[in-house]
């Protein structure tokens, strides 16, 4: 498996990671139970999230620049 793909597999496991944690935040609420590490709980997953989406956002122009500099010339 290449790093792409690795990347791809992580963004979509912690999309069900974040998904848990926010119905885990509704319950809490609807509980009145709210804690600090409740709310933590679906940041972290959410801010590797917007990592790993962010590399799969740029990688067809880093690879698009990368292929017209070798046909290019
Ligand atoms: C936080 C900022 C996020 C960014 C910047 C982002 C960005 C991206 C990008 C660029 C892709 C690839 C699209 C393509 O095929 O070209 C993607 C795929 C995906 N994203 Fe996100 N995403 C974010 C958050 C989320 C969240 C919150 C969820 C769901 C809870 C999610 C679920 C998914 C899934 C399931 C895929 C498809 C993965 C696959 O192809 O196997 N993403 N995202």
């Amino acid at each position: 498996m290449n790093w792409n793909n690795w990347f791809r597999q992580v963004h979509r496991w912690l999309s069900i990671a974040f998904t848990v944690a926010v119905i885990v935040n509704i319950i809490a609420m609807v509980q009145e139970k709210s804690a600090v590490w409740v709310g933590l709980l679906a940041l972290l997953p959410l801010g590797l999230l917007l990592v790993t989406g962010l590399y799969m956002f740029v990688l067809p122009y880093v690879t698009k620049r990368r292929d017209a500099g070798r046909t290019g010339g």
